[in-house]
């Protein structure tokens, strides 16, 4: 499963890209930068308080449920979000890959120092003190999130990527599929032989090389889809604990 800003939208959380903008005069790409942070820690970090207090106020939608549910239903299930909300894990799911990091999170920003790059939880919201500052060091605290410009965290793409290439099927929900590397993990998943269906209000990029689009809402689609696989495999389940009665008459 992968996942984007499209599975939020029901929850309230704005998309990046579409008629609606993100925040303000702002566009995220501009934000969402190395150096705009150097520039204006302060600007960067209103805009995730803004951000995390819209989350926060926000609750995992009819999609996020029926993506969790599926997780339950299913060994092996994995969970690439692009989404750095932290509204997949309230909605329980947990076998995640956090391809883009997550807003609930931050990390040091001075080098060299002990505290360089680790990573603190910070839930505070609103901020009581923006830009926050490390704990052990006193520096500039930075969200842990990927920015433009920036390599994704090798774990996350490394799991991403053997996940894509080995999986049976992959469902491909709520992304314009236009930022690399996540928007190349449909394809290689095709490659390998996989079965890729995307859920979208809108064809994207990827629509002409994937199995199978259903257009519309997440919120409305996803719990549809992990009804029916979810009974799908009920009943192959049943069929081959009870393969006698399931057998063709001789
Ligand atoms: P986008 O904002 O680019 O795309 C959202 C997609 O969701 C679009 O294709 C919409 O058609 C679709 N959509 C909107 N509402 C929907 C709904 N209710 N149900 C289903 N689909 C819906 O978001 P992402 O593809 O996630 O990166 O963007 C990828 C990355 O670009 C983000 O992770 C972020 C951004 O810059 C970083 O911050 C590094």
């Amino acid at each position: 499963m992968l996942t984007g800003a499209g599975v939020s939208q029901e929850s309230g959380v704005p998309t990046f890209r579409g008629e609606e903008g993100l925040w303000r005069q702002y566009r995220a790409e501009e934000l969402a930068t190395w150096q705009a942070f150097e520039t204006d820690p302060r600007l960067v970090w209103s805009w995730y308080d803004y951000r995390r207090q819209l989350v926060s106020d926000s609750e995992p939608n009819a999609a996020h449920l029926a993506i969790a549910d599926l997780e339950r239903g299913f060994d092996g299930f994995t969970l690439i979000t692009q989404n750095t909300d932290g509204l997949h894990e309230r909605a329980g799911s947990e076998a995640i890959v956090e391809l883009h990091g997550n807003i609930w999170r931050a990390r040091c920003t001075r080098e060299p120092c002990a505290c360089y790059q680790t990573v603190c939880e910070l839930t505070e919201n609103p901020l009581s003190e923006i830009p926050p500052l490390c704990a052990e060091c006193g520096a500039l605290l930075r969200p842990d999130v990927v920015w433009y410009g920036e390599p994704l965290p090798m774990d996350a793409y490394e799991r991403s990527h053997v996940v894509a290439s080995s999986c049976e099927a992959m469902l491909v929900v709520g992304t314009s599929a236009v930022v690399h590397p996540a928007a190349s993990l449909p394809l290689v998943a095709k490659h390998a032989g996989a079965f890729v269906v995307e859920v979208n209000t809108a064809y994207t990029p990827i629509s002409a090389l994937v199995d199978a689009t259903l257009l519309g809402r997440a919120g409305d689609v996803m719990p549809e889809v992990a009804s029916r696989v979810l009974e799908a495999r009920g009943e192959a389940e049943r069929a081959s604990a009870d393969p006698v009665s399931n057998s063709a008459p001789a």
